[in-house]
């Protein structure tokens, strides 16, 4: 910290003269898009400007963006990281031009630890837990076969959150996962990977629960269970992430069980970190890390989605 911010007095970065660049995944899901509005907001009211490059889903398309906010001489960069592997090049040459990295909502390989400041992220072995233990504790000792959607192929959390939900059901043998695809955490490929489960599980039939990496999928998923005749939420337990507003609307029709939230805000305490530190120097933690809460649809769905109004959604 000290060598990044010789020759800055205190004084030297307010927080109204910082610009910070953001390279934001895309917009696959009702939680990223949130993720995005809430940081505009959130820069807006700490008076930072800030810079949003939209990689649609490509890697590629976030290391150019980092070179970009480089070559602009940003203040600090925020990384929505699409995949975990793949960013020491990059990264360093944001370290070498003394620019600091702040991860939001997903990690990369530990190999990477040194090149950024912090990440604000949720622990998301504990959130596919977190789904794993509700289906342990709703199903009992019932026979249960779970088809599962996971998220992006290399994204830390889908690899987390599958994880997590392999512990939680691994003292329960009558819990089975019988079929794991992704679904890229789209709505759009939830369903249509929900349509090939249901065609390979004899019309959905000897399905008990889908696992869905994310409310999107869920979403698509309900969808496509539901055109083939099938009861989500009722004859098909659902469990899945995020908490967005479209889950406790099919919680409230019945349709949906449990989601396990993560909130849209990551920028508020990363903008924070960095003024902290451009401002005063102060180094923050390594990890900010953000809470996980199961919500079922006994919890009073209504009053959550009221809720959510005002979120970024
Ligand atoms: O990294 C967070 C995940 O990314 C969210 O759960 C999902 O909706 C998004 O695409």
């Amino acid at each position: 910290a000290a060598t990044l911010l010789a020759g800055l007095g205190p004084s030297a970065a307010s927080a109204a003269g910082l610009t910070v660049g953001f390279s934001q995944i895309g917009s696959e899901s009702g939680w990223r898009a949130a993720e995005t509005s809430v940081t505009k907001s959130e820069a807006q009211k700490r008076g930072v400007t800030l810079k949003i490059a939209d990689a649609q889903q490509k890697q590629e398309n976030q290391i150019k963006a980092i070179r970009s906010f480089v070559a602009q001489g940003v203040d600090a960069i925020f990384l929505a990281p699409v995949v975990a592997t793949g960013w020491d090049a990059v990264l360093k040459e944001a370290r070498e031009a003394k620019i600091p990295v702040v991860l939001l909502d997903r990690d990369i390989d530990p190999s990477g630890k040194d090149l950024y400041l912090t990440a604000v992220t949720s622990d998301s072995v504990h959130e596919g837990k977190v789904a794993g233990d509700w289906l342990a504790k709703t199903v009992g000792s019932k026979p249960c076969n779970v088809v599962e959607l996971q998220g992006t192929v290399g994204a830390s959390v889908a690899t987390n959150r599958k994880k997590g939900f392999e512990q939680a059901i691994a003292g329960t043998p009558t819990i089975k996962v019988v079929r794991s695809q992704t679904g890229d955490f789209t709505r759009s490929k939830g369903k249509e990977v929900m349509e090939s489960f249901i065609k390979a599980e004899g019309g959905g039939r000897s399905i008990c629960a889908v696992y869905a990496h994310n409310d999107d999928m869920m979403v698509g998923a309900i969808q496509a269970m539901k055109e083939a005749g099938l009861k989500p939420g009722k004859d098909i337990l659902t469990v899945s992430i995020d908490g967005v507003p479209d889950i406790f609307k099919a919680m409230i029709a019945g349709d949906a069980n449990a989601t396990v939230e993560l909130t849209p805000n990551m920028a508020g305490p990363a903008f924070d970190a960095v003024i902290a530190y451009k401002t005063k120097g102060t180094a923050p933690p390594k990890w900010i890390q953000t809470e996980s809460k199961l919500f079922t649809a006994a919890d009073n769905p209504q009053a959550v989605y009221d809720s959510k109004k005002g979120l970024g959604y």
